[in-house]
């Protein structure tokens, strides 16, 4: 996958004044799904860390049951707490895992840090198998890197 031929396009869009944030990362959502063939399911949720509780933002794929996750449950929650990315090659052998639907195999999830605080995660799902690489992650750090800049005014 040729990750930076997709950078000019997601910083065109996030800079796109017409935009309001939630529209941005709804249009990412789809656009990452769209583009990325194993790219199944794109989604954001945010953190309220006076209830310790993630909250489902914008996202693309199959609707879910998980709008509401506590911390520490599941990939998601786990990140939450642990502020590092969460490469799952196989969700089966993982034994705390939230199964949104049976056709998932593999999850990558990655914290949204807004001047060095965990507000949030992107999380992708995929129906293949161990797609996810080390480019994934870089690429989604940058992702998350451009998106932060929509939290600081
Ligand atoms: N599988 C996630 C739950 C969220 S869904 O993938 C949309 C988890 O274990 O945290």
């Amino acid at each position: 996958m040729q990750f930076d031929s997709l950078k000019p396009h997601i910083q065109a869009l996030l800079q796109n004044q017409q935009l309001a944030r939630t529209e941005k990362l709804q249009q990412l959502c789809d656009w990452l799904r769209q583009e990325i063939p194993y790219y199944d399911w794109v989604g954001f949720y945010f953190a309220n860390h006076e209830n310790k509780t993630l909250h489902l933002g914008p996202y693309a794929g199959e609707a879910t049951d998980h709008t509401v996750i506590p911390f520490g449950k599941g990939i998601c929650g786990q990140v939450a707490e642990s502020n590092q990315n969460f490469v799952v090659p196989d969700v089966q052998a993982q034994d705390n895992y939230i199964a949104c639907s049976f056709t998932v195999k593999s999850e990558i999830v990655v914290p949204l840090f807004v001047q060095g605080k965990n507000i949030g995660q992107i999380d992708i799902d995929s129906h293949v198998l161990d797609p996810f690489t080390e480019a994934d992650e870089r690429f989604l750090e940058w992702v998350n890197g451009e998106v932060s800049k929509l939290f600081k005014d």
